[in-house]
């Protein structure tokens, strides 16, 4: 960890926009949680962080999957276990407290030192999710009715949250935040990310990759398109599998790491080899897939 500098100015292994940049920090001076959209695979996971790391704080992570309520990042009351001890005769069940468990938004409210608080993938939650956390986010406390305590932070997190923007989010809680949407790097932004990861990459390999990847992601009706880790998974396998550069446009080595649904596979194959016509023929797949790259 860096020391504390209060103000966020990126990573080392962490490519950020000018843009960016300025997103965080304006949600630092204003207190407000910073919300960040994005295709799967824009860094938006990593840029949490990149923050923590950068600003020398911990980090911690509250994962959102579709059956998440607000509460859970609260406190959880385990009513279950101190049934379980009254029955078998263990424990103080007298003592509530101990049967309240903090969540992510209450660890990051009573950590001694201020902390990254990201709310990772918000749009998975059903809709009400975000509404729940209105409170909660806005007055950095809340009320434990169980044991009549108040928990308040401490220090206030730095709140971020992302979206694949699987839905939308409500009106209420956008207002409340910072939004920035991370756009899917050009070649030149995704080249000093990839050198991040792959410093050593022979310059004719990442090229003829490079172009590779964005005339897949050019492809018509591709349902997921390949992303940045994908591009980065695919750039070792073709190191590791030594494939040769000149080669690498047409064969289209380890398709799989790049495309994994069967449909998107279907359909660059149609439209390389035309829907009657199988894999055979080279002419034709020559003519068909330059059409893609710009
Ligand atoms: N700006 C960036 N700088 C460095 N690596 C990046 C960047 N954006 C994406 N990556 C790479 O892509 C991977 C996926 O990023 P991630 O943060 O998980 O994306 P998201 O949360 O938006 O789906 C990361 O693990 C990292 O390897
Ligand atoms: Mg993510």
């Amino acid at each position: 960890m860096v020391k504390k500098s209060g103000a966020y100015n990126g990573s080392s292994n962490y490519i950020v926009t000018d843009e960016l940049r300025n997103a965080v920090n304006i949600a630092i001076a204003l207190q407000k949680p910073l919300l960040i959209k994005g295709e799967p695979g824009t860094g938006k996971t990593m840029l949490a962080q990149s923050i923590a790391d950068s600003m020398g704080m911990p980090l911690l992570i509250w994962n959102i999957k579709s059956t998440t309520k607000a509460q859970e990042g609260l406190y959880v009351y385990d009513t279950v276990q101190r049934l379980y001890d009254s029955q078998f005769g263990e424990g103080d069940v007298g003592n509530i407290k101990k049967y309240i468990k903090l969540g992510k938004l209450g660890e990051s409210f009573l950590a001694d030192e201020q902390v990254v608080l990201l709310i990772d993938e918000i749009d998975k939650a059903d809709l009400e999710f975000p509404n729940d956390l209105l409170w909660e986010l806005d007055q950095m406390s809340f009320y434990i009715p169980e044991t009549r305590e108040t928990i308040s932070a401490k220090h206030r997190p730095i709140v971020i949250i992302t979206s694949n923007a699987e839905k939308e989010l409500p009106d209420a809680f956008l207002r409340r935040c910072i939004f920035h949407y991370i756009a899917f790097p050009d070649a030149e932004g995704m080249e000093r990310i990839v050198k991040v990861h792959h410093p050593n990459l022979d310059r004719r390999l990442l090229e003829q990759a490079m172009e590779t990847f964005y005339m897949l992601r050019n492809i018509p009706n591709v349902q997921k398109k390949p992303s940045t880790s994908e591009l980065i998974d695919w750039l070792q396998a073709l190191v590791v599998g030594g494939i040769n550069p000149s080669k690498l446009k047409q064969e289209l080595p380890f398709l799989g790491v790049l495309l994994k649904k069967n449909e998107d596979l279907d359909t660059l194959l149609s439209q390389l080899y035309g829907k009657n016509q199988n894999r055979g023929s080279q002419v034709n797949v020559h003519g068909n897939i330059n059409r893609y790259y710009r």
